[in-house]
Protein backbone atom coordinates (compact mmCIF):
# COMPACT_ATOMS: atom_id res chain seq x y z
CA UNK A 1 0.00 0.00 0.00
CA UNK A 2 1.72 3.52 -1.12
CA UNK A 3 1.02 6.21 1.39
CA UNK A 4 0.61 10.38 0.89
CA UNK A 5 4.06 9.66 -0.49
CA UNK A 6 5.12 6.90 -3.06
CA UNK A 7 8.59 6.76 -2.23
CA UNK A 8 9.44 4.36 -4.98
CA UNK A 9 7.92 7.76 -7.62
CA UNK A 10 10.15 9.71 -5.58
CA UNK A 11 13.00 7.66 -6.38
CA UNK A 12 12.31 7.46 -9.98
CA UNK A 13 12.12 11.55 -10.46
CA UNK A 14 15.02 11.66 -8.05
CA UNK A 15 17.41 9.86 -10.40
CA UNK A 16 15.60 11.05 -13.77
CA UNK A 17 18.91 12.14 -15.11
CA UNK A 18 20.64 9.59 -13.84
CA UNK A 19 18.09 7.35 -15.79
CA UNK A 20 20.01 7.43 -19.48
CA UNK A 21 22.82 5.61 -18.01
CA UNK A 22 20.84 2.40 -17.36
CA UNK A 23 21.55 -0.44 -18.90
CA UNK A 24 24.82 -0.02 -21.67
CA UNK A 25 25.15 3.20 -20.82
CA UNK A 26 25.49 3.09 -17.32
CA UNK A 27 28.14 0.21 -17.74
CA UNK A 28 29.43 2.70 -21.10
CA UNK A 29 29.79 5.89 -18.37
CA UNK A 30 31.75 3.39 -15.36
CA UNK A 31 33.94 2.05 -17.96
CA UNK A 32 35.28 5.52 -19.23
CA UNK A 33 35.87 6.96 -16.08
CA UNK A 34 37.35 3.52 -14.66
CA UNK A 35 41.05 3.93 -14.37
CA UNK A 36 40.83 7.37 -13.09
CA UNK A 37 37.98 5.88 -10.24
CA UNK A 38 40.52 2.80 -9.14
CA UNK A 39 43.24 5.68 -9.03
CA UNK A 40 41.65 7.80 -6.75
CA UNK A 41 39.51 5.43 -4.54
CA UNK A 42 43.06 2.99 -3.59
CA UNK A 43 44.10 6.29 -1.90
CA UNK A 44 41.92 5.90 0.47
CA UNK A 45 42.50 2.73 1.83
CA UNK A 46 41.83 3.70 5.44
CA UNK A 47 38.31 4.90 5.01
CA UNK A 48 37.53 1.39 3.15
CA UNK A 49 39.20 -0.42 6.01
CA UNK A 50 37.09 1.56 8.43
CA UNK A 51 33.75 1.10 6.39
CA UNK A 52 34.50 -2.91 5.95
CA UNK A 53 35.50 -3.29 10.24
CA UNK A 54 32.00 -1.37 10.99
CA UNK A 55 30.51 -4.31 9.20
CA UNK A 56 31.82 -6.83 11.64
CA UNK A 57 32.31 -9.76 9.20
CA UNK A 58 33.59 -12.90 10.62
CA UNK A 59 35.57 -15.70 8.16
CA UNK A 60 32.69 -17.79 8.03
CA UNK A 61 31.04 -15.09 5.98
CA UNK A 62 30.06 -15.14 2.36
CA UNK A 63 29.21 -11.24 1.30
CA UNK A 64 27.62 -10.29 -2.30
CA UNK A 65 28.94 -7.13 -3.00
CA UNK A 66 27.17 -5.40 -5.47
CA UNK A 67 28.42 -2.62 -8.05
CA UNK A 68 31.35 -3.51 -6.56
CA UNK A 69 33.34 -1.48 -8.95
CA UNK A 70 37.53 -1.71 -8.80
CA UNK A 71 36.60 -3.24 -5.37
CA UNK A 72 37.45 -1.08 -2.60
CA UNK A 73 35.16 -2.75 -0.34
CA UNK A 74 35.49 -6.33 -2.03
CA UNK A 75 39.36 -6.34 -1.34
CA UNK A 76 39.25 -5.73 2.53
CA UNK A 77 36.16 -7.76 2.78
CA UNK A 78 37.58 -10.40 0.81
CA UNK A 79 40.84 -10.53 3.19
CA UNK A 80 38.43 -11.21 6.29
CA UNK A 81 35.42 -13.11 4.83
CA UNK A 82 35.36 -16.76 2.98
CA UNK A 83 34.34 -15.32 -0.22
CA UNK A 84 32.76 -12.21 -1.78
CA UNK A 85 30.94 -12.37 -4.66
CA UNK A 86 31.56 -8.62 -6.63
CA UNK A 87 28.89 -8.19 -8.99
CA UNK A 88 29.12 -4.75 -11.39
CA UNK A 89 27.82 -4.63 -14.69
CA UNK A 90 31.02 -2.15 -16.02
CA UNK A 91 33.60 -4.47 -17.24
CA UNK A 92 36.02 -1.66 -16.98
CA UNK A 93 35.31 -1.38 -13.30
CA UNK A 94 35.94 -5.58 -13.20
CA UNK A 95 39.08 -5.37 -14.64
CA UNK A 96 40.70 -3.07 -12.51
CA UNK A 97 39.21 -5.60 -9.57
CA UNK A 98 40.52 -8.33 -11.03
CA UNK A 99 43.59 -6.24 -11.26
CA UNK A 100 43.53 -5.43 -7.75
CA UNK A 101 42.54 -9.11 -6.17
CA UNK A 102 45.89 -10.66 -8.48
CA UNK A 103 48.06 -7.95 -6.89
CA UNK A 104 46.57 -8.93 -3.56
CA UNK A 105 46.90 -12.69 -4.20
CA UNK A 106 43.14 -13.04 -3.16
CA UNK A 107 41.26 -15.97 -4.69
CA UNK A 108 38.29 -15.56 -3.02
CA UNK A 109 36.06 -13.27 -5.01
CA UNK A 110 34.15 -14.12 -7.83
CA UNK A 111 33.26 -11.93 -10.44
CA UNK A 112 29.72 -11.71 -11.93
CA UNK A 113 29.34 -8.80 -14.85
CA UNK A 114 25.75 -8.23 -14.72
CA UNK A 115 23.38 -5.33 -13.68
CA UNK A 116 21.58 -5.81 -10.26
CA UNK A 117 18.35 -5.63 -12.14
CA UNK A 118 18.94 -7.84 -14.77
CA UNK A 119 20.02 -10.28 -12.39
CA UNK A 120 17.85 -13.02 -11.56
CA UNK A 121 17.48 -13.99 -8.18
CA UNK A 122 17.93 -17.94 -8.27
CA UNK A 123 20.86 -17.49 -10.30
CA UNK A 124 22.92 -16.48 -7.08
CA UNK A 125 22.79 -18.82 -3.53
CA UNK A 126 22.09 -16.74 -0.49
CA UNK A 127 24.83 -14.68 1.06
CA UNK A 128 25.82 -14.34 4.60
CA UNK A 129 25.62 -10.31 4.36
CA UNK A 130 24.58 -8.03 1.04
CA UNK A 131 26.17 -4.95 0.87
CA UNK A 132 25.96 -1.89 -2.18
CA UNK A 133 27.91 1.44 -1.99
CA UNK A 134 26.68 4.25 -3.64
CA UNK A 135 25.92 1.97 -6.82
CA UNK A 136 21.97 1.42 -6.65
CA UNK A 137 22.45 2.63 -10.45
CA UNK A 138 18.53 1.25 -10.47
CA UNK A 139 14.88 2.80 -11.52
CA UNK A 140 12.89 0.35 -9.49
CA UNK A 141 14.28 0.72 -6.11
CA UNK A 142 12.00 -1.11 -4.59
CA UNK A 143 12.92 -4.19 -7.13
CA UNK A 144 16.42 -3.83 -6.07
CA UNK A 145 15.70 -3.72 -2.74
CA UNK A 146 13.57 -6.42 -2.01
CA UNK A 147 15.95 -8.59 -4.55
CA UNK A 148 18.74 -7.54 -1.61
CA UNK A 149 16.59 -8.85 1.46
CA UNK A 150 15.58 -11.70 -0.60
CA UNK A 151 19.27 -13.13 -1.00
CA UNK A 152 20.48 -11.72 2.19
CA UNK A 153 21.12 -14.83 5.32
CA UNK A 154 22.36 -12.23 8.16
CA UNK A 155 22.30 -9.19 6.92
CA UNK A 156 21.90 -5.96 4.22
CA UNK A 157 24.48 -2.85 4.27
CA UNK A 158 23.90 0.02 2.01
CA UNK A 159 26.06 3.04 1.83
CA UNK A 160 25.11 6.43 -0.02
CA UNK A 161 26.36 9.91 0.17
CA UNK A 162 24.08 12.10 2.87
CA UNK A 163 24.79 15.09 1.63
CA UNK A 164 25.66 17.42 -1.45
CA UNK A 165 29.18 18.11 -0.79
CA UNK A 166 30.65 15.77 -3.16
CA UNK A 167 31.97 18.13 -5.76
CA UNK A 168 32.73 20.54 -2.70
CA UNK A 169 30.65 23.59 -4.68
CA UNK A 170 31.75 23.27 -7.64
CA UNK A 171 28.50 23.65 -9.22
CA UNK A 172 27.70 26.14 -7.25
CA UNK A 173 30.53 28.26 -8.20
CA UNK A 174 29.27 27.72 -11.81
CA UNK A 175 26.39 29.25 -10.93
CA UNK A 176 24.23 27.48 -13.26
CA UNK A 177 22.75 23.93 -14.10
CA UNK A 178 25.32 21.77 -14.98
CA UNK A 179 25.31 18.58 -16.92
CA UNK A 180 26.34 15.74 -14.20
CA UNK A 181 24.54 12.96 -14.62
CA UNK A 182 23.93 12.16 -11.29
CA UNK A 183 23.34 15.48 -9.70
CA UNK A 184 20.15 15.61 -8.26
CA UNK A 185 17.49 18.00 -8.07
CA UNK A 186 18.19 20.09 -5.06
CA UNK A 187 14.43 20.16 -3.71
CA UNK A 188 14.36 16.05 -3.42
CA UNK A 189 15.28 14.35 -0.04
CA UNK A 190 18.80 12.60 -0.04
CA UNK A 191 18.54 8.92 -1.37
CA UNK A 192 19.10 7.46 2.20
CA UNK A 193 15.57 9.12 3.31
CA UNK A 194 13.86 7.49 0.44
CA UNK A 195 15.58 4.44 1.14
CA UNK A 196 14.98 4.18 4.60
CA UNK A 197 11.14 4.96 4.28
CA UNK A 198 10.68 2.95 1.67
CA UNK A 199 12.31 -0.23 3.36
CA UNK A 200 9.75 0.87 6.47
CA UNK A 201 6.67 0.52 4.24
CA UNK A 202 8.24 -2.41 2.69
CA UNK A 203 7.88 -3.51 6.80
CA UNK A 204 11.94 -3.55 7.17
CA UNK A 205 12.72 -1.09 10.19
CA UNK A 206 16.38 -0.01 9.39
CA UNK A 207 19.23 1.22 11.41
CA UNK A 208 20.65 4.63 9.96
CA UNK A 209 23.86 5.92 10.60
CA UNK A 210 25.59 9.00 9.50
CA UNK A 211 29.48 8.82 9.47
CA UNK A 212 31.32 11.72 8.41
CA UNK A 213 34.73 11.47 6.71
CA UNK A 214 37.37 13.30 5.42
CA UNK A 215 40.23 12.62 3.15
CA UNK A 216 42.68 14.28 1.32
CA UNK A 217 43.28 14.26 -2.72
CA UNK A 218 47.03 14.84 -3.73
CA UNK A 219 47.95 16.01 -6.97
CA UNK A 220 50.89 16.84 -8.69
CA UNK A 221 50.06 19.82 -10.35
CA UNK A 222 47.02 21.94 -11.44
CA UNK A 223 46.87 20.06 -14.84
CA UNK A 224 46.53 16.90 -12.96
CA UNK A 225 43.58 18.03 -10.69
CA UNK A 226 42.17 19.45 -14.08
CA UNK A 227 42.15 16.48 -15.94
CA UNK A 228 41.47 14.24 -13.08
CA UNK A 229 38.09 16.60 -12.12
CA UNK A 230 37.40 16.49 -15.97
CA UNK A 231 37.04 12.76 -15.98
CA UNK A 232 35.23 12.17 -12.91
CA UNK A 233 32.91 14.30 -12.92
CA UNK A 234 32.05 14.56 -16.64
CA UNK A 235 33.09 18.80 -17.07
CA UNK A 236 32.06 19.78 -20.26
CA UNK A 237 35.28 21.01 -22.40
CA UNK A 238 33.49 24.88 -22.50
CA UNK A 239 33.33 24.93 -18.39
CA UNK A 240 37.44 23.61 -18.34
CA UNK A 241 38.18 27.43 -17.94
CA UNK A 242 36.06 27.53 -14.80
CA UNK A 243 37.03 24.09 -13.13
CA UNK A 244 40.42 25.50 -13.39
CA UNK A 245 39.76 28.58 -11.73
CA UNK A 246 37.71 26.81 -8.51
CA UNK A 247 40.57 24.75 -8.54
CA UNK A 248 43.19 26.98 -8.38
CA UNK A 249 41.26 28.34 -5.54
CA UNK A 250 40.57 25.22 -3.79
CA UNK A 251 44.11 23.40 -4.14
CA UNK A 252 46.61 24.12 -1.00
CA UNK A 253 50.13 23.74 -1.46
CA UNK A 254 51.89 20.78 0.65
CA UNK A 255 54.79 18.76 0.10
CA UNK A 256 53.37 16.21 -2.18
CA UNK A 257 52.59 19.43 -4.67
CA UNK A 258 48.43 20.37 -4.23
CA UNK A 259 46.33 19.03 -2.10
CA UNK A 260 42.30 19.43 -2.02
CA UNK A 261 40.65 18.79 1.70
CA UNK A 262 37.40 17.37 1.30
CA UNK A 263 34.52 16.04 4.26
CA UNK A 264 31.68 14.27 3.39
CA UNK A 265 28.38 12.70 5.46
CA UNK A 266 27.61 9.03 4.42
CA UNK A 267 25.06 7.25 5.50
CA UNK A 268 25.07 3.49 6.51
CA UNK A 269 21.51 1.81 6.36
CA UNK A 270 21.48 -1.50 7.67
CA UNK A 271 19.29 -4.37 8.60
CA UNK A 272 20.13 -7.47 10.43
CA UNK A 273 17.92 -10.85 9.25
CA UNK A 274 19.07 -13.51 11.98
CA UNK A 275 16.25 -12.45 14.49
CA UNK A 276 13.55 -13.15 11.76
CA UNK A 277 14.33 -16.60 10.29
CA UNK A 278 12.37 -18.73 8.22
CA UNK A 279 8.80 -18.60 9.41
C1 LIG B 1 30.64 4.87 -7.36
S1 LIG B 1 31.08 3.24 -7.92
C2 LIG B 1 31.20 2.44 -6.36
C3 LIG B 1 32.05 1.21 -6.38
C4 LIG B 1 32.25 0.51 -5.02
N1 LIG B 1 30.99 -0.02 -4.49
C5 LIG B 1 32.87 1.47 -4.02
O1 LIG B 1 32.26 1.73 -2.98
O2 LIG B 1 33.97 1.95 -4.29
C6 LIG B 1 29.53 2.63 -8.57
C7 LIG B 1 29.63 1.25 -9.20
O3 LIG B 1 28.35 0.64 -9.14
C8 LIG B 1 28.06 0.01 -10.38
N2 LIG B 1 26.61 -0.02 -10.52
C9 LIG B 1 25.75 1.02 -10.39
N3 LIG B 1 24.50 0.61 -10.59
C10 LIG B 1 24.55 -0.73 -10.83
C11 LIG B 1 23.57 -1.73 -11.13
N4 LIG B 1 22.28 -1.42 -11.20
N5 LIG B 1 23.99 -2.99 -11.34
C12 LIG B 1 25.31 -3.32 -11.27
N6 LIG B 1 26.28 -2.42 -11.00
C13 LIG B 1 25.90 -1.13 -10.79
C14 LIG B 1 28.77 0.87 -11.40
O4 LIG B 1 29.03 0.13 -12.60
C15 LIG B 1 30.04 1.25 -10.66
O5 LIG B 1 31.06 0.33 -10.87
Amino acid sequence: MTGVINWNELWKVSHHNGFHHHGEDLADHWDRRAREFNRMVMRHKERAEAQVSSLGLSHEDTVLDIGAGTGRLAIPMARIAKSVTALDQSGGMLACLKENMDREGLSNIQIVQKSWQDLSPDSLPGHDVVLSSNSLGVSDLQEALSKMDGLAKKAVYIFTFADRKRDEGFHDFLGQKHHHHHHRASNLPPDYIIIYNLLAEMGILADVKIVEWEAQEHYSSLEEAVASWKEMHEILPEKEPQLREFLSQKLEKDDQGLCMHRRSKQARISWQKSLEGPA
